[in-house]
């Protein structure tokens, strides 16, 4: 099992290319279901997760070729196989195969994918969505059998904003018969940017980028291209890196605009943050400041940038607050952080996050994907050397890694255990 060991202390200089959206290529890739044909998607990053999905899909008959950084899809033999228990397991975002399935053969069976390593993190939105769409669900043996032919518009009002389960909706509307409501739709761009390429396959959404969603469905679809968004996840991480180490780092090729809560919270804590269309650059010199920092879904502070704004606030001088109202347990990287000095005391959904001034080099575990990114850019300024093990999550979700970052002057190097 591969682990990294970095060597802390590096200021980050120089620039760092933003890679396309993991959370936004996936249901991109599943949405290919819905109109046979070949599909040429760019900017696609290469991750384990996108490596996964295209497995899945190879069972289901669609054919996933890489190009240097284009994936070729052709789906004009894809089958309404069953969406296995291995795959869907390591892979949660396998679920948005459902509604796509569902949408274009009538009938879908999905493995329920199970907990993950901060909570349970159900699907039920996502089944709710199929039923109002007039799909009959059976849980069979761990399987969800869903059958729905034809799928009819509907009112969809989800109690919570969700991600996958808008997504989920989405699809399957866009090929059910008459118009379908969507309320408190997520607002992610991840979401927004599902919808245009699904507008581009012939869909007709209304509201893409709003809280309601109107779609009408339309009898077939068409294959599309489309071009990757920029990683917001990613490029939030760079932007700690940066001003964790005190660096003075240019990241190319991202979206400013989908970050702007990030950008605001960096800002507040002292950081320095020039935008220029599709560039930041971010720099810090000075002492860091406090911050009380609640998730939310978009436009609101990410989840997904939580564990990394945590470890740059065990640098600043004072204590800082962080309310997770997305995922209440998702606190994995705290123990983590706190082997490497971190003080850190979580009550409830709340972590308190007390500044300590430096922290120090030790062997850590990676316990999920932004967890393993807090615990590197802890390892990026703790003195000494931090090890940390079972890196494969982080290779789910961030591109090359290890390569990105020693270009901009880290010591970090990949090691086999
Ligand atoms: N929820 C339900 N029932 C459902 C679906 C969601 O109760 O059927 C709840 C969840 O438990 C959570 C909230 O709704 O409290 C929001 O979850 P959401 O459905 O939005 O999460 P997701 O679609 O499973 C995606 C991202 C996650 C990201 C969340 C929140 C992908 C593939 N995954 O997950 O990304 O944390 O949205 O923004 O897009 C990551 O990239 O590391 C990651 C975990």
């Amino acid at each position: 099992m591969d682990a990294f060991r970095i060597e802390g202390g590096a200021k980050l200089t120089g620039e760092v290319r933003i890679s396309g959206s993991k959370n936004a290529v996936l249901p991109i890739l599943c949405a290919t279901i819905l109109a046979p044909g070949t599909y040429r998607l760019e900017n696609v990053p290469v991750l384990s997760d996108v490596a996964t999905l295209t497995t899945l899909l190879r069972t289901l008959g669609v054919r996933v070729v890489r190009e240097g950084s284009a994936l070729l899809v052709d789906s004009r033999e894809s089958v309404p196989n069953e969406a296995p228990y291995e795959l869907v397991r390591t892979m949660r975002a396998s679920v948005y195969v459902l509604g796509p399935i569902l949408a274009r053969f009538g009938h879908a069976r999905v493995s329920l994918p199970g907990g993950c390593a901060w909570g349970p993190r159900p699907i039920d939105f996502h089944l709710k969505a199929m039923e109002a769409l007039g799909a009959v669900i059976r849980l069979d043996h761990g399987v969800i059998d869903a059958i729905g032919a034809p799928l009819r518009g509907a009112e969809i009002r989800f109690p919570f904003s969700s991600v996958g389960a808008t997504g989920n909706a989405v699809m399957a509307a866009v090929l059910a018969e008459g118009t379908t409501t969507i309320f408190n739709v997520a607002r992610e761009p991840e979401i927004t940017s599902l919808c245009e390429f699904l507008c581009a396959m012939g869909a007709r959404i209304e509201g893409v980028g709003t809280e309601k969603l109107v779609i009408e469905g339309a009898r077939e679809l068409h294959p599309a291209d489309a071009r990757v968004i920029p990683d917001r996840i990613e490029t939030g991480t760079y932007l700690v890196a940066g001003a964790l180490t005190g660096g003075d780092l240019l990241l190319r090729d991202t979206e400013p605009a989908h970050n702007e809560a990030v950008l605001a919270a960096l800002r507040e804590a002292g950081v320095e943050i020039d935008v220029n269309k599709t560039d930041i650059r971010v720099r810090s010199r000075g002492p860091l400041r406090p911050l009380e920092v609640e998730t939310a879904p978009y436009p609101g502070f990410p989840t997904d940038m939580q564990a990394q704004l945590m470890a740059l606030l065990l640098l600043a001088e004072g204590t800082s607050e962080i309310i997770e109202t997305i995922f209440p347990d998702r606190f994995k990287h705290v123990p983590e952080l706190c082997r490497l000095g971190g003080s850190i005391r979580v009550e409830g959904n709340r972590a308190i996050v007390r500044g300590v001034g430096a922290l120090t080099g030790a062997h850590v575990m990676a316990s999920d994907l932004r967890a393993s990114a807090a615990l590197i850019l802890a390892g990026l300024v703790a003195r000494g050397t931090t090890e940390v093990s079972r890196i494969y999550h982080i290779d789910r979700g961030y591109e090359r890694i290890d390569e990105k970052l020693s270009g901009a002057g880290a010591r970090i190097w990949r090691v086999r255990r």
